[in-house]
């Protein structure tokens, strides 16, 4: 049994917790693990590594991917996914673990559909947006980094007298705004999911000046939509799966704030940060299980599924299930978070 991995789109805290539980797991059970470099590329190119039980049993504790990673599409430019398949067969491949968001997950898919290649899938993101299962690591890690760093903008926001609005990631999905709004005991959460009411807003930081909170703290995810502007995004361009670049939100927020309100206010664009450094306890563990049961579904030879947390299990469904539905936040927690500001 010879089991290719590889790690595709944004990488996230955790990404080499499923390697090392997957190359393990394979070994364990007799088999050998190959890693294909930066996503999709590899396998289009044909690029591999050894990955050897011994070799990756510490790696659990760095961020990023050991393999690399790409937003790469092979289905973007003819020939890519022949080549593919044709690496597949030289490389001596049995299967493929492909770990990765809604896009890298999406191709595993049409490759199992159209090619009856033996993928299994692991969901992963910072974003926490893939439908089938309740969390992906990353998140919470990232939502630990933002907690951080709010944490630290609340003092200079006090001494100031400022509010301090603070643009995170998550693009369609406000799962990392609310869940650090939350954390933080933010004044007002901005989220994709729910059009920003800007007097609602302004209302609640006046409101609590008057009642003597001399400065405000607002969490605005990327993805946020204004009511006149639209969305705002950092560049007209494009991924390879049509994703637009997001960013900036912050800036134009704080400065409606400043003119609707007159409180001196700045904004702060958390940005990749969310995705750097060692992975929180939460997102190793998880890592690990969903790499044991990725690498099980492959030993008992369950192609085209994805391993998945529901509750406390790691469960697994099809991929051609898991895919193509972004998983928005549930607005409960929202509900949950506006508790907080509904009276000053
Ligand atoms: O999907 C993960 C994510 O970090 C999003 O939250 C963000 O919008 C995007 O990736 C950034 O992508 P890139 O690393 O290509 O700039």
């Amino acid at each position: 049994m010879k089991v290719a991995l590889l790690t595709g789109g944004g990488d996230c805290p955790g990404l080499n917790a499923v390697i090392r539980a997957v190359v393990r797991t394979i070994h364990n059970a007799g088999g050998e693990c190959v890693g294909l470099l930066e996503g999709w590329r590899g396998a289009i190119q044909g690029n591999v590594i050894p990955l050897r039980a011994q070799e990756t049993d510490e790696i659990i504790a760095r961020g990023g991917t050991i393999l690399g990673s790409s937003r790469t599409n092979p289905y973007k430019k003819p020939g890519y996914v022949g080549q593919l398949v044709e690496n597949f067969g030289k490389l001596g491949l049995s299967a493929l673990v492909a770990i990765g968001g809604d896009d890298t997950l999406g191709v595993a898919s049409r490759l199992y559909e159209e090619h009856k290649l033996p993928v299994v899938g692991v969901p992963k993101t910072i974003d926490n947006d893939l439908s089938c299962t309740d969390f992906t690591f990353g998140f919470d890690t990232s939502i630990n980094i933002v907690m951080e760093a709010v944490d630290r903008l609340r003092t200079t926001a006090e001494s100031h007298r400022r509010v301090m609005v603070i643009e995170t990631m998550g693009r369609h999905a406000g799962w990392i705004a609310c869940f650090a709004g939350i954390a933080t005991a933010a004044d007002f959460t901005l989220i994709p999911e729910v059009e920003v009411d800007l007097d609602k807003m302004c209302e609640v930081l006046n409101q609590r000046r008057a009642a003597g909170k001399t400065y405000g703290m607002v969490i605005v995810s990327e993805g946020a939509k204004l009511p006149l502007e639209g969305m705002v995004t950092s560049a007209a361009e494009v991924d390879e799966f049509g994703h637009v670049r997001l960013g900036g939100l912050g800036n134009t927020i704080a400065d409606l704030i400043e003119e609707r309100t007159g409180i001196e206010t700045r904004a702060v664009t958390l940005g990749h940060l969310q995705r750097g450094g060692p992975p929180s306890a939460y997102d190793r563990v998880l890592g690990t299980r969903l790499g044991i049961h990725a690498a099980r579904l492959v030993i008992d030879k369950k192609f085209g599924h994805m391993v998945a947390l529901r509750g406390l299990k790691i469960v697994s469904f099809p991929l051609a299930e898991a895919v193509g539905t972004l998983r928005t936040l549930d607005l409960e927690f929202m509900r949950e978070a506006e508790e907080f500001y509904k009276n000053v």
